[in-house]
């Protein structure tokens, strides 16, 4: 059996390739996937230091069959093919079918709940784990959700990814897909839909001005605390610092609401896809950690009682390859704590996932 037990499908892409970088950080051997090789080794050849990892291209079709026999005989599957509520299933399914743990950088409700639907139990059953959004807007509110819940008088949760950067071609694209789909929270242990286009003013820990968040799809903390039995009631909200890019998704998300959804779906895509092109077509630049600065925070609320941990960090994009390299390391050693649909630190800990960012990004934890 080859050495290499990691494969990132996507590693042509911006975050796929930095999945590669801390893989290879990690000094662990990995393929390197996608639909086209000379994409890859493109990507690749930008990789700091890529002379010394260990790892193989491969060119891979796009489909099921072909995919499970690329994941058959490894152990961790890394995609970050998306947007997913398009390309991940068919991952999904072939992860399944190889016997391997599945990570993703989703932040698809929609895509989510299908795939917990369809293949949690088929991962539960064979004690690998269906991670979905193992990624910067949703790990480290994970953890701050961990970290809120130790106290056992809180019950609902408020949480809030604040960010700075610029959305890449994949991640436009993302966002704009999810405007097909309901965005939920959980209320009173009901998964109800955010209002459409809409914004909400929110204060941030460390910030001066309110920031303009919007539920960006809902986020992963409604479905994974949806059957925690600690917690009632989950809202999660994103903002990026650029408000003007936020003012304007929330335009783009009336024009969908009034123009666009009458279409049939397919047509919907496609003008979707064209709204996508026109905000971002091509690849951004590598981040700077003293400019893409990021705030992610979870109010805790009990009866009488309040609990906040927020933590700050830096370059999400560069964070989001370090959480999904530092859950593949764990894997490729480790039982996970808990089997099926999990998140990162159901799987591994939130200890050792916020350890696993402190390795390589200034952090600071706040809890009060
Ligand atoms: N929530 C977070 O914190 C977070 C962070 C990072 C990324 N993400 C998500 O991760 C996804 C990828 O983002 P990105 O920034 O890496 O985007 P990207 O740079 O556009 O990369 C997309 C990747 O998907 C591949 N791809 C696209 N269509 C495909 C198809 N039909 N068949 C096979 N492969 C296909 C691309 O291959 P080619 O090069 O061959 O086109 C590329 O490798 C997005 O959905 C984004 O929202 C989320």
């Amino acid at each position: 059996m080859s050495n290499k037990q990691v494969v990132v499908y996507g590693a042509s892409g911006y975050t796929g390739r930095l999945v590669c970088e801390f893989l290879r950080e990690y000094q662990v051997p990995f393929i390197a996937a996608g639909r086209n090789q000379q994409r890859i080794e493109e990507a690749l050849a930008k990789v700091p230091g890529i002379e010394t990892a260990d790892y193989e291209i491969v060119q891979v079709e796009h489909s099921v069959e072909a995919l499970t026999e690329l994941f058959t005989g490894r152990q961790v599957v890394c995609n970050t093919v998306g947007p997913f509520d398009y390309f991940g299933d068919a991952v999904v399914q072939a992860a399944a079918n190889a016997n391997c743990h599945y990570m993703d950088t989703t932040g698809e409700q929609a895509f989510m709940l299908e795939m917990r639907e369809k293949y949690a139990d088929v991962y539960k059953a064979n004690g690998k784990i269906l991670a979905p959004s193992t990624a910067y807007m949703y790990t480290p509110l994970d953890i701050a959700a961990h970290i809120v819940l130790e106290d056992n008088s809180i019950d609902a949760i408020e949480a809030g990814c604040i960010a700075a950067g610029i959305p890449t071609y994949g991640s436009t694209q993302t966002i704009f897909s999810m405007f097909q789909a309901e965005h939920l929270y959980l209320e009173n242990n009901q998964l109800v839909p955010w209002e459409k286009g809409r914004g909400w003013e929110v204060c941030a820990p460390g910030k001066m001005m309110t920031q303009l968040a919007h539920p960006w799809g809902g986020g992963s903390l409604p479905l994974w605390l949806q059957h925690d039995h600690r917690v009632h009631s989950v809202r999660q909200l994103t903002a990026f610092t650029n408000r003007p890019m936020f003012e304007q998704l929330i335009e783009l998300q009336q024009h969908y609401e009034q123009n666009l959804k009458p279409l049939p779906k397919d047509e919907q895509e496609k003008a979707l896809k064209e709204i996508a092109e026109g905000m971002q077509p091509g690849m951004p630049p590598r981040e700077n950690k003293l400019v893409h600065r990021s705030t992610d925070f979870v109010h805790g609320i009990g009866s009488g009682t309040r609990r906040t941990c927020a933590i700050h960090t830096t370059v999400p994009y560069q964070l989001t390859g370090l959480v999904q390299a530092a859950l593949a390391v764990y894997l490729l050693d480790e039982q996970p704590r808990k089997a099926g649909f999990v998140s990162s630190c159901q799987a591994a800990g939130h200890e050792y996932m916020l350890g696993s960012i402190k390795k390589f990004l200034p952090v600071q934890v706040d809890i009060y």
